[in-house]
């Protein structure tokens, strides 16, 4: 069965059981604040797990992008990937735990409408019980009924789990593990099964999260009104279990693109063929969703795949330009199922090869700063040299590096950015706080006000709203004067005066195609929309965009909004920074 064949069949599957197939968000969340990069699929759909109601009603099933750049050290083993896919179905107030995992079996194993594995190599994990939430008895006896009790197996809140943050829905989890070795693993006891786990002689391929609960700062604080399910299905797995590959690299999404390396390299090493591989597909994909390299947030994850993925191909000797082979591999690979790889393919070799070339030449000048005798520390900050090379130089020429002193700059280094990204988290899923609804809000006047005073045609390029501000990028060809600037903000502010409201409809896309509603750069949208309208008093429409929401009823409720700042961002594409005081 082909890659392509699983996704339809996943899909298909779940569409025969009532749900609505759902496109894939972009990688970029949109209006979240909380997370850098979607990294389930359930990020996209967390209002709708916290009540509010989903346009395609409350059964729905997708194929979702996804990015964890957290395991990078670990790709390069058997399952580890920077992207990829999580097939996903969701109850939003549907139905729990019988059918959750009732479909998850007859999916893994029905020949007909499933994939027909083997019913001897599932095992499963459920949750033990803590202060929290009891054990979960209920979810192992309706397990009981598809496998034999010895291989369901009670284990503690790190493993079985699940929230998206500090705050928000959560509760117990059960995950699927599979057995894909030549000699069944058969038979074993709890601790068995835990070493086959950290060994990855079993893998886990699907999470089954029964959203019971709610959490608020880091405690669960009641039970929920409604009980959603959340599920993820990891693709490349479920694919290397289907295809009988001993890792996710021997599967249809990967050979032909690891031949291709090992064709255009002097030196074999799997693991790194591995590395290079992966790190080029995330980045083809990031590159899709409108991220550029950058020093910063996204840019910053993108730039340092690119750089890793160009050291390690110079460490097998990559001929210079060879990624462009690699590139049309991976985007014909994939153009069925994402179409806006296609479309950006020119972009996306641009953007690859330009930041290969730029370090290439880092490498070079960061050489002479070695010479003088720079800190391994400053040359792997300010010039993204990699410690290991400065290690392989500095051994050629004699001279001695400390490596324990470079591995405490790094440690301080990182729980720094560790500590800034956990603040991300803060407010979790709050997202959805009031000053972040009402800057949202904002952020819809402001492209209005924009293309009502700059020029028709300004197009959203990017966006990002954190408690203190929002930040919008969008195409212009000018820097804007300081007249410009003003008008837009007095255009905004007078529409916050005239207290007008702010309105979600429903509708068929087309029908919101047809009425010029604002879109996400790069994203696809499910057959029934929500838009949001900002009206005048006479119901002439001032803003509309496709928008999950939420929003303010009425934009009165804004306060004063002020442009901070008005700069370039990238070529053709400028940059607001504004407040609400
Ligand atoms: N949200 C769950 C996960 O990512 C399914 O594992």
């Amino acid at each position: 069965m082909t890659s392509n064949e699983i996704r339809q069949k996943f899909l298909k599957f779940f569409a025969d059981r009532g749900h609505k197939i759902i496109p894939s968000a972009s990688l970029v969340p949109e209006n979240d604040p909380s997370v850098l990069f979607n990294t389930a699929g359930m990020q996209p759909l967390v209002p709708y797990l916290l009540g509010q109601k989903h346009p395609m009603g409350t059964r729905l099933a997708d194929v979702q992008k996804c990015v964890r750049t957290g395991d990078i050290d670990e790709v390069g083993d058997n399952r580890h990937c920077t992207f990829f896919e999580m097939l996903g179905n969701w109850s939003l107030g549907d139905y729990f735990k019988e059918e959750a995992i009732k479909w998850s079996f007859e999916f893994l194993t029905s020949e007909e409408e499933g994939l027909g594995l083997d019913i001897n190599r599932i095992y499963v994990t459920v949750f033990e019980g803590n202060n929290d939430a009891p054990r979960d008895i209920e979810a192992a006896e309706i397990w009981k009924k598809y496998i034999p009790e010895n291989r369901i197996f009670f284990m503690p809140a790190k493993n079985n789990w699940w929230s998206a943050g500090e705050s928000g829905p959560c509760g117990p989890d059960t995950e699927i593990f599979y057995d894909s070795n030549e000699v069944l693993i058969g038979d074993i006891n709890h601790n068995e099964f835990v070493k086959a786990d950290d060994e990855g002689r079993i893998i886990e391929v699907w999470n089954n999260v029964f959203m019971q609960y709610e959490k608020k700062d880091g405690q669960v604080v009641g039970k929920l009104a409604k009980h959603n399910v959340d599920t993820g299905l990891g693709f490349e797995r479920i694919v290397m279990v289907k295809q009988n590959g001993k890792t996710v690299f021997d599967t249809d999404l990967f050979e032909g693109l690891i031949l291709k390396i090992r064709e255009l390299s002097k030196i074999k090493d799997e693991k790194i063929e591995r590395i290079i591989a992966d790190h080029i597909r995330t980045s083809i994909f990031m590159i899709g969703d409108g991220v550029i390299p950058g020093n910063t947030g996204r840019g910053y994850i993108l730039r340092r795949l690119l750089r890793r993925a160009v050291r390690f191909s110079d460490k097998i000797k990559i001929e210079g330009n060879s990624f462009s082979f690699l590139i049309d591999i991976i985007i014909d690979k994939y153009k069925d199922a994402y179409i806006e790889l296609e479309k950006n393919k020119e972009i996306i070799k641009n953007e690859i090869k330009k930041e290969a070339d730029k370090f290439h030449l880092t490498l070079a000048n960061g050489l002479k700063e070695f010479e003088k005798g720079v800190d391994p520390f400053d040359l792997y900050q300010s010039f993204g040299f990699p410690i290991e090379l400065t290690e392989e130089i500095a051994k050629e020429k004699g001279i001695h590096i400390n490596r324990q002193d470079f591995d405490n700059k790094l440690k301080e280094h990182q729980d720094l950015s560790r500590t800034s990204s956990a603040g991300m988290f803060k407010g979790g899923l709050a997202g959805h706080s009031e000053q972040i609804v009402k800057l949202h809000t904002a952020h819809h006047l402001l492209l209005a006000g924009l293309q009502a005073i700059v020029s028709p045609n300004i197009k959203q390029r990017g966006s990002n709203i954190t408690e203190e501000r929002l930040r919008m990028d969008f195409m212009c060809d000018h820097k804007l004067t300081d007249e410009e600037n003003q008008k837009v903000e007095k255009w905004v502010n007078d529409r916050i005066k005239e207290n007008l409201n702010v309105i979600r409809r429903e509708m068929p896309l087309a029908e919101a195609e047809k009425l010029g509603a604002q879109m996400e750069f790069g994203a696809k949208y499910p057959d029934i929309v929500s838009v949001y309208f900002v009206e005048d008093k006479e119901g002439n429409i001032l803003s509309k965009e496709f928008c999950g929401g939420p929003h303010v009823e009425n934009t009165g409720q804004l306060g004063h909004f002020k442009i901070q700042k008005e700069e370039a961002s990238s070529a053709g594409v400028r940059r607001i920074k504004a407040i609400l005081e």
